[in-house]
C-alpha cells in the first residue's frame, strides 16, 4: 500500500517560500521538514469503528497507525500508505484528511443543533467533520462554485452514511441570505495552496504580485460574504493552505475593518498542537493586533502541512441559541418500502429512525427528519440515496446499506478476506455453499461490517452491486 514519487530537487521546490523566511524564526527545521513527505492522516468514522478498531485492522495489513494527539479519533499512517484502497477505507470506517486540515474542527466549534454554511465545500472532507460534530443531525450547507468539485462531497456523505448535508452550486460571493443567519459559517477558501508542498512534492509556484492580489480579492470577498451570512453572536472560520499573509491575515484584517466593533478575532488554538500566533504586521502594514489570536500551522511544529485558520466571532448579538428549525420538511415526504427493506433483510424496528424519504429525479433519499435544504439555492443533492424510486423493492442502495442495515440478520452474505477484496472492486464470486439465503438483493458483510449490497442469481453468483464512482 506505499509508493512515493521522487523528490524534486529540494533547494528549487522551495525558492517560491523565501519571501517568509522573516516570519519563521527556525527556518532551517522549516526547510527541512518541507522536503519530507506529508505522514498520512485518517480519522474513524464514529458511526461504524473507533480509532483504535481502525488501527487495529490496518495493523492486520502491515499498516502502522499512531493516534494524532490533538484530535480525538485521528491517526497518522506512513507517508504514501494508499489508505483509500483498504476496505476500511471503502467500508466508510474511516475517511482521510490532511492532518492540518482538521485545525478548523476547534477553531469552528459546530455543536449538535447548528445550522452551519460550508461555503467552499470541495470535495467534502470539512463538510463530513462538521456533519458528524452535528451528530449526523440537523443542517448543513455544502457549497461550491464548481458542480465537478461536488460529486466528490457527495461520495465521501454517502460512504460515511451521513444524511444532515445538502450541496448547493453558487458563488460564494452571492450566497443568497434567507435572513435566518446561520449559526456557523466555514471559509475553505481558493488561495495559492504554498503549505501544501509536502503532499504535492513538487515546486513551490512563484506567485505573481498582481496573481496574489487577485486571490486575495476573491478571498475577502467570501469572507464579507460569511460575515454577512452569519447570524449575530454566530462564529465564522477562515481558513486557507498557505503561508502567505496576503491570503491570511491581511484579507481578515480587510474584514474586520469593514465590520468595526462587530467583529473580532477569538483565539482558539487547541491544547496539544504546536502552532504559531498569527502575524500582525506585514512589509509595513500593520494589522488588527487580535490577528495574533490566528493560527498557524507550520511544518517543522508538529510534522504537518501548512495551513491557517482564524475563527471571528460577530459581536454584535448576544450569543442566542441556534434559530429554531423551520416547521417543513426536507422535500415532500414519498412512500417508500421501508417495511418492505425491514423484513427483507431483517431490520430492527428503529432502522430508519430519525430520517425521512425523499424523491429526487428517479432515486429515493434519505434525510434527517430536522435538516432544512435550502430553497434558494435550490440543492444539488440532500441526504444519502435510499434506493431506486420504484425499483425491486428490496434492493437497497450502498449507501443506504452502509447507513441502516448494519444490523441485518437475513439475506446477508458473509465473504472472507478474498470475497471482501473481490466485492470492493466489483467483481462477481461464488457464494459459500453454507449459506441459506434466497437469490436476489443481498448484503454483504466481512466480519461485523458490512460493505454493501449485492445480488445473487440463481446459480449462486453474486455480482457486486458496489459503486465505481466509490472505487
Ligand atoms: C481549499 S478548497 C476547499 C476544500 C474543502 N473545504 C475540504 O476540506 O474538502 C476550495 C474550494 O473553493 C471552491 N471555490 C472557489 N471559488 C469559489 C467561490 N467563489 N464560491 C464558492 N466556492 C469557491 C473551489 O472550487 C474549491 O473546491
Amino acid at each position: 500500500m506505499t509508493g512515493q514519487a521522487p523528490a524534486a530537487d529540494p533547494d528549487r521546490r522551495l525558492a517560491a517560500l523565501a519571501r517568509y523566511r522573516a516570519l519563521v524564526e527556525d527556518w532551517d527545521a522549516f526547510c527541512a521538514a518541507a522536503h519530507r513527505p506529508l505522514p498520512v492522516c485518517i480519522w474513524a468514522n464514529p458511526a461504524r469503528a473507533d480509532a483504535e478498531t481502525v488501527a487495529a485492522l490496518l495493523a492486520e495489513d502491515g499498516v502502522p497507525a499512531t493516534p494524532v494527539g490533538w484530535v480525538d479519533g485521528a491517526l497518522r499512517l506512513p507517508t504514501g500508505t494508499r489508505v483509500g484502497h483498504h476496505w476500511t477505507y471503502r467500508a466508510g470506517l474511516c475517511h482521510t484528511q490532511e492532518e492540518a486540515a482538521l485545525i478548523t474542527d476547534p477553531l469552528l466549534a459546530a455543536r449538535p443543533g447548528d445550522r452551519v454554511l460550508d461555503l467552499c465545500a470541495g470535495p467534502g472532507n470539512k463538510t463530513a467533520r462538521i456533519a458528524l460534530a452535528l451528530g449526523n443531525r440537523g443542517t448543513v450547507i455544502a457549497n461550491d462554485i464548481d458542480p465537478h468539485r461536488l460529486a466528490p462531497v457527495e461520495a465521501v456523505v454517502s460512504r460515511l452514511g451521513l444524511v444532515n448535508v445538502s450541496a448547493t452550486c453558487v458563488d460564494g460571493r452571492r450566497f443568497p441570505d434567507d435572513g435566518r443567519g446561520f449559526d456557523r459559517v466555514l471559509v475553505d477558501a481558493p488561495c495559492s495552496g504554498e503549505g501544501t508542498v509536502r503532499k504535492s512534492g513538487q515546486a513551490v509556484r512563484t506567485i505573481t504580485s498582481e496573481t496574489r492580489a487577485r486571490i486575495a480579492a476573491r478571498q475577502v470577498e467570501l469572507l464579507a460574504r460569511a460575515v454577512a451570512l452569519c447570524r449575530p453572536g454566530g462564529r465564522i472560520v477562515y481558513a486557507t493552505c498557505t503561508f502567505a499573509p496576503e491570503e491570511n491575515e491581511l484579507v481578515v484584517d480587510t474584514v474586520l475593518r469593514r465590520w468595526p466593533g462587530v467583529l473580532r478575532v477569538v483565539a482558539a488554538a487547541p491544547a496539544g498542537l504546536a502552532t504559531r500566533p498569527g502575524v500582525t504586521a506585514w512589509t509595513g502594514r500593520q494589522l488588527d493586533p487580535g490577528l495574533a489570536g490566528a493560527v498557524r500551522l507550520l511544518p517543522q511544529l508538529a510534522d504537518t502541512g501548512g495551513f491557517f485558520a482564524c475563527a471571528l466571532e460577530r459581536a454584535d448579538g448576544a450569543e442566542a441559541a441556534s434559530a429554531p428549525p423551520v416547521a417543513r420538511p426536507p422535500g415532500p415526504p414519498v412512500d417508500a418500502p421501508l417495511a418492505a427493506w425491514s423484513r427483507h433483510f431483517g431490520l430492527p424496528d428503529n432502522a430508519f429512525a430519525g430520517v425521512v424519504v425523499i424523491a429526487r429525479g428517479g432515486r429515493l433519499r434519505a434525510v434527517a427528519a430536522d435538516h432544512e435544504p435550502p430553497t434558494e439555492p435550490a440543492p444539488v443533492f440532500s441526504g444519502l440515496e435510499l434506493a431506486r424510486r420504484g425499483g425491486a423493492a428490496p434492493k437497497l442502495a450502498t449507501a443506504a446499506s452502509l447507513a441502516f442495515a448494519q444490523a441485518a440478520r437475513h439475506q446477508v452474505v458473509a465473504v472472507d478476506s478474498t470475497g471482501r477484496d473481490a466485492f470492493l472492486t466489483r467483481g462477481s464470486q461464488k457464494v459459500n455453499a453454507a449459506w441459506t439465503g434466497r437469490p436476489g438483493a443481498v448484503l454483504v458483510r466481512y466480519r461485523e461490517w458490512l460493505l454493501g449490497g449485492g445480488l445473487v442469481r440463481d446459480d449462486r453468483r453474486l455480482d457486486s452491486l458496489f459503486p465505481r464512482v466509490w472505487l
